[in-house]
């Protein structure tokens, strides 16, 4: 696959990630457990994070960018692993493709697996406010015509949270207890992680609901909808050779790297690459 403009002769072989910082990642690891003969380019605009912050038409600007450079990796994919622009910039996205197919959110493949298995009526969602406020869970959900009902929590304090580092701790604890708390997510079946920050703060979603309530988390369901793209259009790797990955960050800051390393494993090296100077 070409980019339709930045034309680039050597054959697309990788899976290009992007998201505002680290919580992509988790979807790479998904990815990359999944699909271990695959080389991963990812970016974390961590320059620009949160996204759950940023009008729709910043993210917008952003996510043009990073295809983009994404495209210039020779990326025969690209997966936006965050909620925030798959909500604001799909199309945007899309529209920088020979064909939209070949790129692949968060959202829908989360919605198909609760409408799919429709057993859970009362359903919460906690995400940034951008993803919340354009309520495009709900949207899909209700076009489905399931009869379930979606009650959704903006928790804004959580991103910016986890890319600091605090998690698995009491104050992250604290903090994710009492968003749960709210009244608008009582008789909940199932929870939707909807930012791809949150299955790092899983231990402290699971320690509230002791196992009453179902967690989709959507890395696992991306990474299966990337494999069977993959498979569809015959662009699996066939190679057997361990690919390098590269990370990519807009700014790099240290509490990042330590973070990602813990995450995705410590041989993971960040490349700063500011795409807006
Ligand atoms: N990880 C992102 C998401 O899934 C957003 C975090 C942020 O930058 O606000 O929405």
């Amino acid at each position: 696959m070409r980019p339709k403009s930045h034309f680039n002769p050597k054959p697309a072989n990788a899976i290009g990630i992007f998201d505002s910082g680290i919580g992509g990642l988790t979807v790479a690891k998904a990815i990359n457990d999944l699909l271990p003969n695959e080389k991963i380019v990812y970016f974390g605009d961590t320059a620009h994070m949160p996204y759950g912050e940023k009008s729709a038409h910043a993210i917008q600007s952003y996510a043009i960018e990073i295809t983009r450079f994404l495209m210039e990796q020779n990326c025969k994919l690209v997966v936006i692993a965050c909620n925030s622009a798959s909500a604001s910039a799909l199309k945007q996205v899309q529209s920088m493709l020979p064909d939209k197919q070949f790129v692949i959110n968060v959202i829908d493949p989360v919605v198909q697996h609760i409408t799919h298995d429709s057993k859970h009526k009362k359903i919460g969602l906690i995400g940034t406010k951008r993803t919340v406020s354009s309520a495009v869970y709900k949207k899909k959900i209700e076009k489905a015509d399931t009869g379930q009902v979606l009650k959704s929590l903006a928790t804004p304090l959580l991103a910016p949270m986890i890319e600091e580092g605090f998690f698995n701790n009491k104050i992250s604890k604290t903090i994710v207890h009492s968003y749960l708390e709210n009244p608008h997510l009582l008789g909940i079946q199932s929870i939707v992680l909807a930012c791809t920050h949150y299955p790092l703060i899983m231990s402290e979603i699971s320690s509230f609901y002791k196992g009453k309530v179902d967690i989709i988390n959507s890395a696992a369901i991306v990474s299966e909808a990337v494999k069977s793209f993959l498979n569809k259009h015959e662009l699996l790797n066939a190679s057997m050779a361990q690919p390098k990955h590269a990370f990519y960050v807009s700014d790099y800051t240290e509490s990042f790297e330590q973070t990602a390393k813990i995450f995705f494993g410590s041989s993971l090296k960040l490349k700063e690459k500011n795409l807006w100077k």
